[in-house]
């Protein structure tokens, strides 16, 4: 989507949607709603005595001009409460305001930017969130489908606002948003695609070329050099599979990269079938998902490299398939961890940790400032937080760094303890740790078994997406299937990194 800024009067655009908006209760709208009210001879306001628009979140109506401006239709988008204002309300109503942009057949879309007003929210903010919002709404996965959609998508979006003065901010802003955006809709596609198709083989190739079209740096490890290395406990889970694995590093060095690097680690098992600790059936199918965390990885060194952060970014990203093939682990195998502690593998659908183990130990190689894991690894944290906030667990300020980074991207982190008293849990009889837990605080004694494996001394925080990685019944800003989640949370977190 091609996305402008542009001074001048809403009322004026020659446009096939204009998009105003409307607090909650607001009988006489004011600003540039109330300009293109008046334009139109009340029409806005009749509708709202009318009783057919409230204002409420995400509402929209559609008002005909007759020739009254210049548009071809105008799209009335509510904000809900001012008291409830947020950029996450802009998101919402941009992407509803959008969507109906497209049913309706609108090739462009000149908007106002909601917010930037009485809103109350800094120009650069509301923008951001403008564009974040339609492309974030706008997304579908139509890469295997053989039909054309019905509607093709608006291919242009001009924000416009009549202060001059505030036309730089938007433009950075809605810069940010599309780069944010567009990674996460990179970040949906490959939880979308099926495992057949994206295999770790598959996945390290994409990341190769995104690498190359944004000025990233990659190394892939194959099979061999992940023996090598002594990654024992991650090549455990690839030889059930016959899709060999990939060790994707992605590195991104912004200015004033001599700085020690901040590492992020992301789950990516292509298919998560448990092995011979077998999944059952039902709902097996989203296991095609247990990758999004290195979508979200590679997502957000996809936004850190477009957007030029003055940083030194790694990201490392073991890509492998859990299949019960004859090299898969049996229930009570024990491996030599490239920390060097030996795990007992209880269950080998506990294989994610088993892979990001030795990867958080390989990550302490780059002498970072600071290691962040992403991963979908326990249903016991999508059954404390639903699809409302991912777990986060570690480094007390590295935790209320991604709390804060989530909570301004929308992306939403809570924490959970890591109290010592919890590494009971996963003590083994015969080897070091075992990598289960039993049925008590699921996701926490995960969490417990990482913390493990990163080097002594190093900052480190975990973050449970497993209740985030898809959305079975979809939302404004997210349809239904992969979210792309983590890309914002993690783009947020290096931005103000970057900035302090
Ligand atoms: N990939 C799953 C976790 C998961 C569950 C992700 C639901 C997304 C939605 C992970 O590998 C897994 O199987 N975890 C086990 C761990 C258990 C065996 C200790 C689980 O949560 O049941
Ligand atoms: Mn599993
Ligand atoms: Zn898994």
């Amino acid at each position: 989507m091609q996305i402008e800024t542009v001074v001048g009067a809403i009322q004026d655009q020659r446009a096939d949607a204009i998009v105003v908006n409307l607090f909650e209760g607001v009988k006489n709208p004011g600003g540039a709603t109330g300009a293109v009210d008046a334009a139109l001879q009340g029409k806005i306001r009749r509708l709202i005595a009318q009783g057919d628009f409230r204002g409420k979140a995400g509402e929209v109506a559609v008002v005909y001009p007759d020739g009254q401006i210049p548009a071809r239709r105008v799209i009335l988008v509510g904000l809900g409460q001012a008291s409830e204002f947020s950029q996450g309300k802009v998101r919402h109503s941009s992407a509803e305001a959008a969507k109906k942009a497209r049913d309706l057949g609108a090739a462009n879309i000149y908007t106002i930017v909601h917010g930037a007003g009485i809103g109350g929210l800094h120009v650069e903010q509301a923008s951001q969130a403008v564009v974040e919002g339609t492309i974030l709404g706008l997304y579908r996965f139509r890469e295997l489908k053989t039909e054309k959609p019905e509607r093709p998508d608006p291919g242009r979006l001009v924000l416009v606002d009549s202060d001059a003065s505030k036309i730089g901010a938007a433009g950075v802003g809605a810069r940010r948003g599309q780069v944010m955006a567009e990674s996460t809709c990179f970040a949906r596609d490959l939880g979308n695609l099926p495992a057949n198709v994206l295999t770790p083989v598959k996945l390290a190739e994409i990341a190769t070329n995104m690498a190359g079209i944004t000025g990233l740096k990659t190394t892939v490890l194959e099979e061999g050099e992940i023996a090598q290395r002594g990654m024992n406990a991650y090549l455990s889970v690839a030889r059930g599979s016959h899709r060999p694995p990939r060790f994707i590093i992605i590195e991104h060095s912004g200015a004033g990269s001599g700085d020690a690097p901040i590492v992020l680690v992301g789950k990516a098992v292509t298919f998560d079938s448990g092995g011979i600790s077998l999944k059952a059936r039902e709902g097996m199918e989203a296991m095609k998902g247990d990758m999004a965390g290195g979508a979200a990885v590679m997502g957000a060194l996809r936004a850190a490299a477009l957007l030029g952060l003055p940083l030194r970014v790694v990201g490392l990203i073991p890509a492998v398939e859990n299949m019960p093939g004859g090299g898969a682990s049996r229930p009570g195998d024990v491996v030599k961890s490239l920390m060097g502690l030996t795990v007992e593998i209880v269950s080998t659908d506990a294989e994610g940790r088993l892979c990001l183990a030795d990867a958080l130990t390989s990550a302490g190689d780059y002498k970072p400032q600071a290691i962040v894991d992403i991963a979908t690894l326990t249903g016991a944290c999508q059954v404390a937080l639903g699809d409302q906030a991912a777990g986060v667990m570690g480094d007390p300020s590295l935790v209320e760094s991604l709390r804060k980074a989530g909570e301004r991207s929308g992306e939403r982190v809570w924490p959970l303890p890591l109290f010592e008293e919890y590494d009971e849990q996963i003590k083994s009889q015969v080897a070091d740790l075992k990598n289960t837990g039993g049925r008590g605080a699921g996701a926490i004694t995960a969490g417990c078994f990482l913390k493990r494996f990163v080097r002594p001394g190093l900052a480190w925080a975990h973050v449970d997406m497993a209740g985030m990685s898809r959305q079975e019944n979809g939302t404004a800003i997210t349809p239904k299937g992969a979210t792309g989640y983590g890309v914002m949370l993690l783009s947020a977190l290096l931005g103000d990194w970057a900035a302090k």
